[in-house]
């Protein structure tokens, strides 16, 4: 969409000049935003260290019009807190302040696609991009960060990031804990040399993943909340480029859990308790915890328990520079002692510590009693798709097919407003490994997942709920129910960041069905 800006743009060029002017798009608005915000990334310096600047890439924020508490400033690197109103009209104006092409996606939003943030609307240095769409997706934790192909890992690995809360009346309704009981944490690992966060991809990465050997929180290390003893809602989102937590309390207590990413739970579902959490990349999870029931005064810690399916890069002693020092060293040992068919990729082999919260030594608050909202009617129809996931010589493939910017295959196409049933089988094979497979422009629900979860991760799982990022296990079949609603190109990809930025990554169309086209495709893969 051309608007009267970047035709002048473009006049302003010259004629004979073939320069292309950076683009201005944005959808048509039916009416006018109730909230303009704008968003610039570019390079900045903050002080994570004590006596140390921290080069990063970040996204600056401004309200233009509307509610000035649209933004809330992050206090490390990460971009502001976008908090929007369900049913808000919403125009967001991202400037390109980097020496590098970059765009945002709104990751889980149900947005037109105009507004999804795929890599084709990419805009250069100085550039500019003009999102609109109206908030549809109920109260829930959501997530922006760029999306410009082959480049996402490095831009969000060095700071572009930020938390999108959608909130909604109704959550007072169901007696959910105010915005002032309320924490959200953004979890992610980073490799920390002279208090600078090292980017490089080896081999090995591209098969991991980059994985760091520094926790950091809301883009601060040593992340730590005083809380009071009341219930309290916790938003916690996984924005680390690969790694897989395994997230629990330091003092064994269960998680209550009440929405898996995309909304809440259902009534009908409840509140889930687990003795952990596994939280894959971009996977979000919100929490009930009544901190009130430890006594006051009382420390504990938000930890990623060890688990069993270690990663080659931890093996090499989570920072090894080159892939020999690994495959010489422990690496190769470890992985075969494990066996073949083990699960590589962004395990763990040792406890972190994520964040520390201290109870106030007051008297408990009984706080709210919480419901959870009605549950939604399925989505009628039964389409079918399966997508089969691979890894061979270091690169990604779905159904044999890697990232092309414009192409749609015949078992790409979902049609609108009705059901598919997606199937991912994730091969497993030589290089096994779990990738968290997202979907943009849609929420879904997790049907079926049969095979391979390892036992010391499944029981962390939580496939109630609606979610828009689903983590399949090597040997798994996971079958999503998914009815899209906004017409147009969209994508799917695995969302470990090296995966996607290697490929792993597809369009998927979404509008009528092309029948025969479905058909012959689906045929030939069965
Ligand atoms: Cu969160 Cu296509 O990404
Ligand atoms: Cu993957």
């Amino acid at each position: 969409m051309w608007t009267r800006r970047n035709v002048l743009q473009a006049l302003g060029a010259g004629a004979g000049l073939v320069a292309v002017p950076a683009p201005i798009r944005r959808a048509l608005a039916a009416a006018e935003p109730d909230l303009i915000l704008r968003l610039t990334a570019r390079r900045d310096e903050v002080s994570l260290w004590p006596g140390a600047r921290t080069a990063v890439l970040r996204y600056f924020g401004q309200v233009l019009h509307g509610r000035t508490d649209a933004l809330k400033p992050s206090p490390g690197y990460l971009g502001p807190t976008l908090e929007l109103r369900r049913g808000e009209r919403v125009r967001i104006e991202f400037r390109n302040g980097l020496a590098e092409p970059s765009i945002i996606h709104w990751h889980g939003m149900l947005v037109p696609e105009s507004a999804d943030g795929h890599p084709r609307f990419a805009v250069g240095p100085g550039g500019e991009y003009v999102y609109e769409f109206t908030v549809r997706n109920p109260a829930g934790t959501y997530l922006y960060h760029p999306h410009p192909h082959g480049r996402t890992g490095s831009q969000v690995y060095r700071g572009l990031a930020g938390l999108l809360i959608v909130r909604e009346d109704r959550e007072r309704a169901y007696g959910l804990p105010a915005a002032e009981h309320e924490l959200s944490l953004a979890i992610q690992d980073r490799r920390v040399d002279d208090n600078q966060l090292v980017f490089k991809r080896t081999m090995m990465d591209d098969m991991n993943g980059v994985l760091g050997d520094t926790v950091l929180v809301n883009g601060m290390p040593d992340a730590a909340f005083r809380v009071t003893p009341r219930p309290w809602r916790l938003r916690l989102a996984n924005v680390s480029n690969a790694r897989v937590y395994k997230l629990a309390w330091s003092d064994g207590r269960p998680l209550s859990v009440i929405g898996t990413g995309n909304g809440l739970l259902s009534a009908g579902e409840g509140i889930q308790t687990r003795p952990y959490v596994v939280l894959g990349p971009f996977e979000r999870v919100e929490l009930l915890e009544d901190f009130g029931a430890r006594r006051p005064g009382a420390e504990i810690a938000l930890v990623s328990r060890d688990f069993a399916g270690v990663g080659m890069m931890d093996m090499m002693g989570g920072g090894a520079d080159g892939m020999m020092d690994g495959m010489m060293g422990r690496g190769m040992g470890g992985m075969m002692g494990r066996g073949m068919g083990g699960m590589m990729g962004p395990g763990q082999g040792e406890e972190l510590n994520l964040a520390r919260f201290a109870v106030a030594a007051a008297a408990r608050s009984p706080g709210e009693t919480s419901r959870l909202p009605p549950a939604e009617a399925p989505p009628q129809g039964r389409h079918e798709l399966r997508t089969r996931l691979a890894f061979r010589h270091m690169q990604g493939f779905l159904n044999g097919r890697r990232f092309e910017m414009a192409a749609v295959a015949g078992d790409e196409r979902l049609p609108l407003g009705k059901g598919t049933v997606w199937t991912f089988v994730n091969d497993g094979g030589m290089m096994a490994m779990p990738h968290p497979m997202h979907v943009h422009g849609v929420r879904f629900r997790i049907l079926e997942r049969s095979g391979g979860a390892p036992a010391d991760l499944g029981e962390g799982l939580v496939d109630a709920g609606f979610k828009d990022t689903v983590l399949i296990f090597p040997g798994e079949t996971v079958r999503l129910l998914v009815a899209p609603t906004e017409p147009g190109l969209f994508m799917y990809h695995c969302h470990n960041l090296e995966h996607e930025d290697g490929g792993m990554m597809r369009n998927c169309l979404f509008g009528p069905p092309v029948r025969g086209q479905d058909r012959a495709r689906r045929g030939s893969l069965q």
